[in-house]
């Protein structure tokens, strides 16, 4: 099938690339003329493992192609807006200047029977909004959310978890129209239905709220270990034995129970937000109320890693040398959108402290945001003389390969603050380090 993906960011161009590598004709669009010109040369324009692979195979195989034109829409059945939805300036609520004007660009090349279908991730009326102009070029709308993870978001876009389409319904059920559309994004994604993905049919409304309540209840996840991390840190109780009993119960599940110091990225934080802004206005702010502490407990464990370096530093950063390792929100990407990491060196950065901060594939994106701090590509040089070492981002460079050993005969300090509980503890203390963990003894 011919499709169009309008925005080729994070989720758009692994979209694009993932839809021709599945067999559908495709062409990204997006203003970014640098990342237009990267993704045309099959180069991939952000760190996603595999995505490389498929852009290349896809623009040798004349089924994908990107331009800044949005004229070349015209033609595609189906057209695809995965723009972002970032937070306002100065407010919760997000920010939907690029989904409308992705919307209102696509009109004038829209025909007959097309099918928009927005992926972004919006505040619940979004579509119902939008839906009017796109059918008054004689196309519908449909929201089809993306529910893709960074690291893993070639995989997650080929073989989902599930799919939902929210369609336009008549009397609680999909339309006529409704279901016309539905069965057009079956065909698109018939290679991953077949092999057993569920395909939700829903309405505008459950569709986007699926997705925001995905990511709150993710959120409330790691911020409700995070919450207990704080009381066994008063207590001497160790956060991480306390997870994996609690996750043996299938009922709740060890997955996202991983205490550190929180989650950030492009998506939960402003997620939640643009959740609760949206509440209110809908009336319903005392609903989600929780998310506002889920935030604030989130946030907190920035502090309590910058409290626990300081700790281990005797009471003060100043003029000492810290190795932070990692940058970027988690590891196989090279996000720091509101990243707790970059986040921490930053602040200890503030006290004083000489940081010097390495990551696998985050320092040019780091470094372009925060020039005041000291990067270092290799892992060794940022060791050496060391006062203290903090792990901020649980990349199997720091957390499987690199041996305390080897550190300790780098550093001058033996303190490591494990910002992630990724370390082995006893490990460490065997080779001589003091070890502090996140709600850890
Ligand atoms: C998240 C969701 O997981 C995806 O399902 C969703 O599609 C995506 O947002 C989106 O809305 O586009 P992503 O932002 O890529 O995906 O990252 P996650 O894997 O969810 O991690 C988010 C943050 O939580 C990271 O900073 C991670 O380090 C942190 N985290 C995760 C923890 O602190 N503890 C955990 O146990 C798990």
């Amino acid at each position: 099938m011919r499709l169009s993906v309008v925005g080729c960011g994070y989720l758009g161009a692994v979209h694009a690339a993932a839809m021709a590598s599945i067999g559908h004709d495709v062409v990204g669009i997006d203003v970014d003329e640098r990342k237009i010109a990267a993704l045309s040369k099959g180069e991939a324009p952000f760190f996603e493992p595999g995505l490389q692979e498929i852009l290349t195979e896809g623009i040798a195989s004349g089924r994908l192609s990107f331009t800044t034109d949005m004229a070349a829409a015209q033609g595609a059945k189906v057209h695809f807006v995965g723009v972002g939805t970032p937070q306002q300036a100065g407010g919760y609520a997000a920010d939907l200047t690029y989904v409308d004007a992705a919307v209102d660009g696509l009109l004038p090349y829209l025909s007959e029977g097309d099918i928009v279908a927005g992926k972004s991730t919006v505040p619940v009326g979004t579509a119902a909004r939008l839906a009017p102009r796109v059918a008054g070029r004689g196309a519908t709308l449909v929201w089809n959310p993306e529910f893709l993870r960074e690291g893993w978001a070639v995989q997650d876009t080929i073989d989902p978890d599930r799919l939902v389409a929210g369609v336009p319904t008549e009397n609680g059920a999909p339309s006529a129209e409704g279901e016309r559309t539905a069965q057009v994004l079956r065909e698109v994604y018939h290679p991953s239905i077949d092999k057993g993905t569920p395909f939700i049919v829903t309405d505008y409304a459950t569709a986007e709220l699926v997705k925001v309540s995905a990511n709150a209840f993710l959120a409330t996840k790691i911020s409700f270990i995070n919450a207990i991390a704080e009381i066994a840190e008063v207590t001497g109780a160790d956060v991480t034995t306390l997870a994996d009993a609690i996750g043996h119960d299938a009922r709740i599940g060890r997955r996202f129970l991983g205490a550190g110091i929180g989650f950030g990225g492009g998506c939960l934080p402003k997620d939640i937000r643009a959740f609760s802004a949206r509440a209110e206005e809908l009336g319903r702010g005392e609903s989600v109320a929780f998310l506002r502490e889920i935030d604030a407990i989130n946030l907190r464990r920035r502090d309590r890693a910058v409290e626990l370096t300081t700790e281990a530093l005797g009471g003060s950063v100043f003029e000492k040398k810290v190795a932070v390792l990692g940058a970027a929100f988690k590891p196989h990407s090279d996000d720091i959108r509101d990243s707790p990491a970059l986040d921490v060196a930053v602040r200890l950065h503030g006290l004083g402290a000489r940081v010097t901060l390495t990551d696998p594939a985050a320092i040019e994106n780091a470094r372009r945001i925060h020039p005041q701090l000291t990067y270092e590509e290799d892992l060794d040089t940022t060791l050496r003389d060391a006062d203290a070492v903090i792990v901020v981002t649980e990349w199997d460079e720091y957390r499987r390969n690199l041996s305390p050993e080897h550190a300790a005969s780098l550093a001058r300090g033996r303190v490591v603050v494990d910002g992630r509980n990724c370390l082995d503890p006893a490990a460490w203390r065997a080779a001589g380090w003091t070890y502090f963990g996140m709600g850890r003894p």
